[in-house]
């Protein structure tokens, strides 16, 4: 199958202190960098399931932008529809963690991806519509998602990222002319906030330890998470949309529903946000 993905691929710095954390000073402790973003893990779940996968985004013009696309083209994404900003650095999402590993704080810099205009979609409007299925995040500005409800002409899943952002969903929905999309997943949180929405055939909602959501025509079915020890559950979200497109157009609820929570569970067994493993999952 081949999906094109539209979103965000960033930098997430995360500071953990090695003991309780002392503001306004200096704290020793580890401090990492690794590869993120809703739409670039999505991208790079579906790599791994052996889709083929074109991902659409802006890099930043500093060093992060050219590692992150290093590190896209080794996964196996096709980046030709992609561009480098020079006047923008890349995303990033710094974090600060206290040795409890509960977070402090963070600030998060998207507005690379948020540059991602109507007009840049419009000049690559046709490649993207020669994929199977097109996935977009919420990292977009509600202007951008609606362009995209109303010019793609394949079936177009949208992933809600979080509470705030997945706000622009719901506006996207109201200013866009066509105001359906074939999906949308949400996690519980963010589907505090499309409760109200209507537009879309197949709406899923992920409950974390308690599995997944789907309504289709009206009709909500609920499908408990595969048993599992979470090492990390970040990006456990991601896999699941991954393996929502993954298993097909064609394919039933229940179908949909049970590769998705098995790539999920693959995600959260591992440490990082996306588990490489996911290669070697039989469906
Ligand atoms: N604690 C857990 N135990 C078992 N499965 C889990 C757990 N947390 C997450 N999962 C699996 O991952 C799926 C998605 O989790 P969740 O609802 O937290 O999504 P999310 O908040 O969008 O995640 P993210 O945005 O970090 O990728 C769940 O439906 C479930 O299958
Ligand atoms: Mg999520």
């Amino acid at each position: 199958m081949k999906v094109c993905v539209i979103g965000g691929a960033n930098v997430d710095i995360t500071a953990v202190s090695r003991e309780r954390f002392r503001a306004r000073d200096s704290n020793p402790g580890s401090v990492r960098l690794s590869f993120g973003g809703v739409g670039r893990n999505i991208a790079h779940n579906l790599a791994l399931l052996g889709d083929e996968v074109c991902f659409v985004t802006r890099f930043g013009g500093d060093a992060f932008g050219q590692m992150l696309q290093v590190s896209c083209r080794g996964i196996g994404m096709d980046l030709s529809l992609c561009e480098t900003c020079p006047t923008l650095p890349s995303a990033c999402f710094a974090s600060l963690n206290d040795c409890s590993g509960e977070m402090i704080g963070g600030v998060a810099d998207m507005a690379v991806t948020e540059s991602i205009s109507t007009e840049w979609l419009a000049a690559r409007i046709d490649a993207v519509n020669t994929a199977d299925a097109v996935v977009a995040d919420t990292n977009l500005l509600p202007e951008t998602l609606a362009w995209l409800i109303d010019h793609v002409t394949v079936p177009l899943f949208v992933d809600g990222v979080s509470g705030p952002k997945a706000i622009r969903l719901r506006k996207a929905l109201e200013i866009s002319k066509r105001k359906r999309l074939y999906a949308f997943k949400c996690n519980a949180l963010e589907a505090e906030t499309l409760a109200s929405v209507t537009g879309f055939t197949r709406r899923f909602v992920s409950r974390g330890a308690e599995g997944l959501d789907v309504t289709e025509d009206g009709v909500t079915k609920h499908f408990p998470a595969f048993p599992c020890t979470v090492r990390n559950a970040t990006g456990g979200g991601d896999a699941l949309l991954a393996g929502i497109v993954h298993a097909g157009l064609d394919a039933s609820v229940e179908e949909a529903a049970r590769i998705g929570l098995l790539c999920a569970r693959c995600a959260v067994e591992s440490d990082e946000a996306v588990n490489e493993n996911l290669k070697n999952l039989s469906l």
